[in-house]
């Protein structure tokens, strides 16, 4: 697609790098999340750079990449280790920096649930200690692009809350060896309002620092004009809402809702070729949960509204099993493994009161599932509930429709996600409200075929139309980095 070579800098390499128990070296394994299914296949088709964290405590540079494995299927397998740049820092700032900073302050803080949020100056300093050595590697990669390609302006794509510091260190650097360059940005997750914005001490550094780039995206409307609002009220800096636009040390720099999506056609191939799911008996039907275990999920609060439902509906005993597949995330911080805790005794409570010796209500997969698994439950699946109490998109929604090639099933999709802006077929419900959530799985596991054929006919078409390309093609519009020929297509 591009014109320009790519690199782009986030948290994490597509991969972690983990040791063979058996062979003592290293291999590539999977990692879940949004950021990497959307972004791996983007680097691999325009063959960019990839500077990240490898999964590694060690100080040694000179880790040495291993090429996937030959059977490898998912989407960085084209992934060449030459393509990879590790980042590697010692322990101790590293957990302050991804534990401290990234996870205890700006997943909470973001996500508007400001009471979980910590704010401490040595995690802050340990954050803009890591986002300069991210910026020292990201010049090493733009040099070596600018070595096979010598004329090139090479685009810089920053991702996420964790590299919000590194724009103006790169930007300083690239300019001293004077190698022009051009960078982006984009957040995966919300953006707060200035409300919430301004609880964190060091806010005006923050907004400078992303203001480094030449172009910002975010998924939806609302997250633009929140930053917008926050660069307005908070630097002075002066702002024009419709055409969204904030002026910055004599830059303009553009703000684009940016809504991410998923390679839908691999999903549907997926699917398509996944064998079936095992089921207690032909009739019962699966509602499907699929999220990292984290708060801003509503586990919680969708596992209480299944229970109600058990408790309003005893007809549905041995008929309906809730699928939940919790995926481990960020094990090492104390709001995740109190919410492991609180899980795995309310599911065992609900086990305990409604199984049968044929049947429990729920089936719990605490481990990460591969994408070709994850096909297979999509598409077996009568209702996902995709109920997060706030998500910056939500790649799930997505792909179980994107999977739905047999008989149609239902979508639940909570109002707070970002996806819950377009995908108007699915039934919407607040995950706060029990007793609605309870009859809204009801009616979605008993609604007539005709209905359910209806929506998801259009909630597929337009996941089809809005793929993950879509998303890209519409990325490097921004920075002006399209050919015609691609322009012409968007
Ligand atoms: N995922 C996966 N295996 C799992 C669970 C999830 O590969 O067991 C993937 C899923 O296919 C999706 C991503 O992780 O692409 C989750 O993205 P989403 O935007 O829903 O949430 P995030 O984890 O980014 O908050
Ligand atoms: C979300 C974030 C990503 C992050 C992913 C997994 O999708 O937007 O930046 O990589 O969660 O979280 P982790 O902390 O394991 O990288």
């Amino acid at each position: 697609h591009s014109t320009s070579p790519m690199v782009v800098v986030a948290n994490r390499l597509p991969f972690c790098l983990g040791t063979d128990p058996d062979t003592g070296k290293l291999i590539r394994k999977q990692c879940a999340g949004g950021l990497v299914t959307a972004v791996a296949p983007v680097v691999v088709e325009t063959q960019g750079l990839w500077v990240g964290w490898s999964g590694l405590h060690t100080e040694d540079e000179n880790v040495e990449i291993p090429e996937a494995d030959p059977n490898d299927q998912s989407p960085t397998a084209g992934l060449k280790s030459s393509q990879v740049l590790p980042v590697t820092m010692p322990k101790k700032v590293f957990s302050d920096y991804y534990n401290g900073c990234c996870n205890a302050t700006f997943w909470p803080l973001f996500h508007s649930m400001p009471d979980r949020a910590t704010f401490q100056a040595d995690k802050w300093e340990a954050y803009r200690e890591v986002n300069r050595e991210f910026a020292r590697l990201t010049v090493e990669a733009v040099k070596r692009l600018r070595e096979s390609h010598p004329d090139s302006v090479p685009l810089v794509w920053l991702h996420d809350y964790h590299m919000m510091l590194a724009a103006n260190t790169i930007r300083e650097k690239c300019d001293e060896l004077n190698m022009p360059i051009k960078m982006a940005f984009f957040l995966h997750i919300p953006f707060p309002s200035w409300d919430i914005m301004r609880l964190f001490p060091w806010d005006d550094e923050l907004l400078q620092g992303v203001l480094g780039c030449d172009s910002i995206g975010f998924h939806i409307d609302d997250y633009c004009l929140n930053f917008i609002d926050c660069c307005q009220r908070r630097l002075g800096c002066r702002v024009d809402r419709q055409q969204m636009l904030v002026e910055h040390n004599s830059r303009t720099i553009s703000i684009n809702p940016l809504p991410i999506s998923i390679p839908y056609e691999r999903f549907v191939q997926l699917a398509e070729k996944a064998p079936k799911v095992v089921k207690n008996n032909p009739q019962e039907q699966l509602l499907l949960g699929v999220d990292r275990l984290d708060y801003t999920k509503g586990l919680v609060h969708r596992i209480r509204a299944f229970e109600t439902l058990l408790e309003k509906h005893p007809e549905l005993k041995e008929k309906v099993t809730f699928l939940q597949v919790a995926v481990p995330s960020r094990t090492d911080v104390k709001e995740y493994q109190e919410l492991k805790e609180e899980l795995d005794q309310l599911i065992g409570k609900i086990n305990g009161q409604f199984s049968t010796p044929n049947w429990s209500p729920i089936r719990y997969i605490y481990g990460c599932v591969s994408q070709d698994q994850l096909a297979a439950f999509y598409r077996d699946s009568s209702v996902a509930v995709v109920t997060p109490l706030r998500d910056g998109m939500n790649l799930v929604a997505k792909e179980f429709v994107a999977c739905q090639t047999g008989e149609p099933g239902v979508l639940i999709l909570s109002p707070f996600a970002g996806a819950g802006i377009s995908m108007h077929e699915a039934l919407h419900v607040n995950p706060y409200e029990t007793n609605e959530f309870s009859d809204t799985i009801y009616r979605a596991l008993t609604m007539p075929k005709d209905e359910r054929e209806m929506r998801m006919k259009q909630l597929r078409r337009r996941e089809r139309d809005h793929d993950v390309n879509f998303w890209l093609r519409n990325f490097l519009k921004t920075v002006d980095c399209l050919s015609d020929v691609d322009k012409s297509q968007v």
